[in-house]
């Protein structure tokens, strides 16, 4: 990257750190099990809400569905949302909760019955504005309705997060849309939701939330609150995600997932990602890899790239999480660190390389990733398109 582009990047990145303090951040409220929603949406005078699912998780909307059902609420269901929302599934939700008069939303799933949900919520408040002209930061401005937001997977953390992430399926570009009315009034972080989470999403999506936390902490816009949530929720994450791919019913492990992907969510929402989420969106909207499976095939391959600019935070994570000793150099203790990504993602089954990447379209990939990461994303290391290109062949 040229140093023009490099100076303008880090002065849009400093005034966005500098505001953090000042911009209205806030955290969902959290209950730890769905039998409390409809509870809250009794007091609110909410009397009809959509839920937003996927068909999988539809099996386990049920009891949710007459709970609400008792305490007088109508509860629509939309089970459409595709791994990776599309425009598509957003349009055809809303139609759904104008048809039957709805009040609220309830995305219930992984990020990406969540992310429809939250997409919902914004069309419903700029009804003239499309999704592609919300892309970015801080194009909603308006109060959507009333959002709670259900995890199945730990996770995204979208629901603490400003952020929901849409594919538009003509283009198949994937792209955030970021502003603080997308954060869920409600969040339930209830274990037994995440049971049945086979192993292989247990490894993609736990491993998104630690590049959520790495990306956030590695950054240069992190806050004493949000170096606290990466660390913390790294220190969960190393020592819970192989008891939860293990035994999905380890109530503790999922609980601690959970509470991890919170975390994360909350630490990458305040200072954000960086290139492996990029490059990963990229990917995902082109061929629909799995966001997490992409981020953390990624996330080696960049933190080594990044090299001796990220050994001082990798140092304080790898000795936070014990993986490497205080009396290891940086250096050591990055690598280290590093290390144990790669035998965790062995030890998952995850592979090191990503199937379906065609060299034809890597230049197109790789802009898309640096329209998205650059001025945005405080990185240790700034990249242009180009330079981006390398990723996408060291795992193709
Ligand atoms: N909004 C944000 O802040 C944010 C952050 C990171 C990622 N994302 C986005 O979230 C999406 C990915 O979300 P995800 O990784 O949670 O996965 P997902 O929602 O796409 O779900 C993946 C698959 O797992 C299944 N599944 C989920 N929970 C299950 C359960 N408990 N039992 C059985 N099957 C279950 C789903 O049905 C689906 O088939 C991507 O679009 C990504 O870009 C959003
Ligand atoms: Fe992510």
């Amino acid at each position: 990257m040229n140093i023009f582009k490099k100076i303008y990047c880090r002065v849009f990145q400093t005034c966005f750190h500098l505001a953090i303090p000042l911009l209205p951040y806030r955290d969902p409220k959290i209950l730890d099990s769905i039998e409390a929603l409809p509870q809250e949406f009794a007091e609110r005078k909410i009397k009809s809400v959509l839920l937003v699912t996927d068909p999988i998780i539809r099996k386990l909307t049920g009891e949710l569905e007459t709970k609400l059902d008792n305490e007088g609420i109508k509860c629509v269901v939309y089970d459409k949302t595709n791994a990776n929302p599309t425009v598509s599934n957003i349009e055809e939700a809303l139609e759904l909760y104008k048809k039957e008069g709805c009040q609220a939303l309830i995305g219930f799933g992984g990020g990406s019955s969540i992310d429809c949900a939250k997409a919902v919520g914004a069309r419903v408040a700029c009804p003239k504005k499309t999704l592609e002209k919300m892309k970015g930061i801080l194009k909603i401005h308006r109060r959507i309705p009333l959002l709670a937001a259900i995890p199945t997977t730990a996770g995204t953390g979208s629901e603490t997060t400003v952020t929901t992430v849409i594919t538009d399926d003509k283009t198949h570009y994937k792209y955030p849309i970021s502003d603080f009315p997308l954060i869920p009034k409600i969040a339930v972080l209830d274990p037994k939701v995440t049971f049945s989470l086979p192993p292989h999403l247990t490894a993609s999506t736990g491993m998104d939330a630690l590049t959520h936390a790495v990306e956030a902490f590695i950054g240069g816009s992190t806050t004493k609150k949000t170096r606290d949530y990466s660390i913390r929720a790294t220190k969960l994450i190393f020592s819970n995600i192989e008891k939860a791919y293990k035994n999905g019913t380890d109530e503790n492990a999922r609980r601690n997932m959970l509470l991890a992907s919170n975390l994360a969510g909350g630490a990458f929402s305040r200072s954000y990602v960086g290139y492996v989420h990029a490059v990963a969106h990229s990917l995902g909207g082109a061929y629909n890899i799995p966001h997490g499976l992409a981020n953390t095939v990624l996330l080696p391959v960049v933190l080594k790239r990044y090299g001796s600019s990220v050994w001082k935070k990798l140092q304080i994570l790898a000795v936070a999480t014990g993986v490497a000793s205080p009396s290891d150099t940086r250096q050591v203790a990055a690598e280290k660190f590093i290390a144990e990504i790669c035998r965790l993602n062995k030890a998952m089954g995850i592979p090191e390389k990503l199937e379906g990447i065609k060299k034809e379209d890597i230049a197109e990939l790789a802009r898309r990733a640096d329209k998205e990461a650059n001025p945005i994303y405080p990185v240790p290391v700034l990249w242009n398109a180009k330079e981006l290109e390398e990723f996408y062949y060291a795992v193709m």
